[in-house]
């Protein structure tokens, strides 16, 4: 590649000229001269369109190749120019555990074996690239299809991730996973340890949509955190994660309907802490959990909410759970509705 052989204190200038007169290549790399380290080399295009080039010498270095930046890079060794060029690519991309799932529209779909060994290449830590079309069926799974796995490894949709430092196994393809909820969970546990503080002994905790346990995980991993723990889910893989991810002495894992457990006696009143994630349906669902939780305890769940309809919801979660219970707007949905949090403490 030709370079242009500057004094090193008139690099900068040299450079600002050069950029002006668009005359730098691509990913250009200023380097030192390695036969005199009062020189610096700037890469040059090949027909200058100053006479700057006359004023101080030409050399032609081999240059390595820049190492790609992104996935994108590499689709260029993949595909032909031309594809590269002409398509518009996806610039996102979500990581689950050594999975990457990625939407695709219907040309960026022509190219999807490229586009899964591309990510592949980029993200060595990386074992199988799926395309996802999306969320369905009742337990909100996501829809997956192979794109590339590395050589040698397995092609399967369940991996270990990592929820808040904690390890966590989980299957995007039959069971629901977020890992934007995080913040969420940190403060979930910054609560939980307030309560316990307050009380002065271990919770009773109740999270009867459990998933495969990310919420909770955080809690029990804390000492003296967490006494008696209810998990459950209606969806039976998550239930067996449930099993697999939640070891604590005093945990009750079930397959079964939120809604009906407060028909059991035993559970009536029973909570310190309630969560209820089950965004689509958290404000239906509530009256049938509210038994569950002793008086004072508290209720933290999640809701999605039109923001055309952020007033009247709040209004009905205070009518629900009293007048302190608190309704915030934690992140954007969709391009009219929230994702909304509430909290309360059980009414005397
Ligand atoms: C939004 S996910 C939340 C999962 C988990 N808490 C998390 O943070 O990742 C809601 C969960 O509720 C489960 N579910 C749906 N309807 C249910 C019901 N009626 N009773 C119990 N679980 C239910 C789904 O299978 C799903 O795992």
């Amino acid at each position: 590649m030709l370079h242009l052989r500057v004094p090193s204190q008139e690099t900068e200038r040299i450079l600002q000229q050069l950029r002006a007169e668009s005359a730098l290549p691509d990913g250009a790399r200023v380097q030192t001269d390695p036969s005199d380290s009062e020189f610096r080399l700037i890469p040059i295009i090949a027909n200058l369109p100053s006479s700057i080039g006359e004023k101080y010498s030409i050399v032609d270095i081999e240059v390595d190749s820049p190492s790609p930046r992104t996935y994108r890079d590499h689709l260029d060794t993949l595909l032909p120019s031309e594809v590269v060029a002409s398509t518009e690519w996806p610039t996102r991309h979500e990581f689950v555990g050594d999975l990457i799932l990625i939407k695709l529209d219907e040309i960026q779909r022509q190219y999807g074996d490229a586009i899964g060994e591309a990510l592949l290449r980029q993200h060595s830590r990386i074992r199988a690239v799926f395309e996802d079309l999306g969320v369905i069926d009742t337990f909100r799974v996501r829809d997956l299809r192979l794109l590339a796995v590395r050589d040698g490894q397995k092609p399967t949709t369940r991996t270990q991730t990592s929820v808040n430092g904690h390890n966590l196994w989980t299957d995007p393809s039959t069971v629901y996973y977020s890992s934007k909820l995080h913040h969420e969970r940190e403060r979930t546990l910054d609560r939980a340890k307030e309560l316990r503080d307050e009380l002065g002994r271990p919770l009773t905790v109740c999270d009867p949509y459990a998933g495969v346990g990310p919420s909770l995980l955080p809690l029990i991993s804390e000492p003296e955190l967490v006494g008696e723990l209810f998990a459950g889910d209606l969806n039976p893989a998550a239930v067996e994660f449930l099993r697999e991810n939640l070891t604590h002495p005093s945990a009750t894992i079930e397959c079964t309907d939120a809604r009906g457990l407060k028909d059991r006696s035993e559970m009536r009143g029973k909570y310190d802490l309630l969560l209820v994630n089950i965004p689509h349906d958290a404000i239906e669902h509530l009256p049938d959990l509210l038994p569950l939780v002793r008086t004072t305890g508290m209720i933290r769940g999640w809701a999605i909410i039109e923001q055309s309809d952020f007033q009247e919801a709040q209004q009905h979660l205070r009518d629900l759970l009293g007048p302190e219970a608190i309704l915030e707007t934690r992140r954007s949905y969709s391009a009219s509705a929230d994702l909304c949090r509430f909290e309360a403490r059980k009414a005397v």
